[in-house]
């Protein structure tokens, strides 16, 4: 007879419990994005909602600023860097091949006890990562600590009028950790590898390498096509988030997407026929885009500013680059 193979006891259920945030001290205004393509304050602001974007100064790395977050949402949640057993990094910022930037996120933060693996996958990386922290929390207990980190200005092309003006810097983090009752609903994930050209690097590393007078490699987009994809196919991922949570849209209070453009949030509002009073979340307007660092970084606005409460009944949804996506409905901590 073969060995039984033992298996940790897993909690309940999972919950948030602490967001921390970390913004970039350099405030950049439309007029500065200004200076570098054709395009006026006016066309930014009409067109994405974006007033004022944070852009890292070099010694904000993203070790700097992961661990900023991170520190703030290890305090709300009320633990310690030891009781953290993993730390999930989604960036597609770390200029590093390896090692993975989250393995110096726990070490900066003393969080010996932790494992640590980046994940890629874009704008949706920070909603994966929730979901891989909940089944991991109710598979094996501990406390899962998930950062948003991204410096979008190490891959921006300042000249490119498709990209310059969306993007921002900064971090967000949550612990997610044990709870009674259930506090984070079934991820609804997928991907549209077909369209994976629509956001990508220009040219993979290997071309510098045999090209080395060639541009550093950037960030492109198609911006329309990315749009229409996120109007048409995310409004329904949301719903199938609520119906995997059994909830309705008039049980939310507080709808927390990627801060992609603002154009794009109001359109999904709309189609999810959201009523007034659920506190739709627009860090966009002074944070830019910053990638995987959206949502947290949403999410602690919309907390401290008194839009939502503790206790409320958010929907994240989370999409870009794959085309991938990520939606789940979570308490907010
Ligand atoms: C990038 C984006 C803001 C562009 O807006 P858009 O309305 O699609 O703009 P278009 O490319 O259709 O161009 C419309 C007009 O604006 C002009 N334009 C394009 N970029 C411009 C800029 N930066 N400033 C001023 N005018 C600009 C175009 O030349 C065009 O002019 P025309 O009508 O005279 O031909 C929009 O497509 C977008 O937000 N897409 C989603 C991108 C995104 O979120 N990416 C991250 C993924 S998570």
């Amino acid at each position: 007879m073969k060995a039984e193979i033992a298996v940790p006891a897993g909690a309940p259920h999972s919950r948030i419990l602490g967001v921390g945030a970390y913004r970039p001290r350099r405030i950049v205004d439309n007029a500065e994005v200004c200076r570098h393509i054709d395009s006026s304050d006016e066309w930014i602001r009409t067109r994405t909602g974006i007033v004022t974007r944070r852009w890292a100064e070099p010694d904000e790395t993203l070790g700097v600023m992961a661990e900023q977050a991170a520190a703030k949402a290890v305090a709300a949640a009320g633990i310690t860097p030891q009781d953290i057993t993993c730390v999930i990094a989604a960036t597609f910022t770390h200029l590093m091949q390896t090692p993975a930037v989250a393995t110096e996120i726990a070490d900066r933060l003393g969080a010996t006890n932790a494992a640590g693996f980046d994940i890629s996958a874009g704008c949706a990386g920070f909603v994966h990562g929730v979901a891989l922290a909940s089944d991991t929390v109710r598979a094996r207990g501990g406390h899962v600590l998930v950062v948003g980190v991204e410096r979008m200005t190490d891959i921006l092309d300042l000249t490119d009028r498709s990209t310059a003006f969306i993007f921002g810097d900064g971090a967000g983090a949550v612990v997610v950790g044990p709870s009674e009752t259930p506090g984070i609903g079934p991820v609804v994930w997928g991907a549209d590898g077909s369209q994976a050209d629509a956001i990508r690097q220009s040219v993979p590393w290997d071309a510098l390498r045999d090209n080395p007078g060639q541009p550093f490699p950037a960030l492109r987009q198609d911006g329309q096509r990315v749009f229409r994809w996120a109007v048409y196919e995310m409004a329904k991922v949301a719903r199938q988030a609520l119906d995997a949570a059994g909830i309705g849209p008039g049980d939310l209070d507080a709808f927390i997407p990627h801060q992609a453009n603002e154009r794009i949030i109001d359109s999904m509002t709309r189609s999810m026929e959201l009523p007034d009073r659920v506190a739709v979340a627009k860090d966009i307007v002074t944070s830019g885009n910053t990638s995987g660092a959206s949502i947290p970084l949403a999410m602690e606005a919309v907390l401290s500013s008194g839009a939502a409460a503790s206790g409320d009944t958010a929907l994240l949804l989370g999409y870009g680059a794959g085309l991938s996506y990520a939606a789940l409905v979570a308490t907010l901590p």
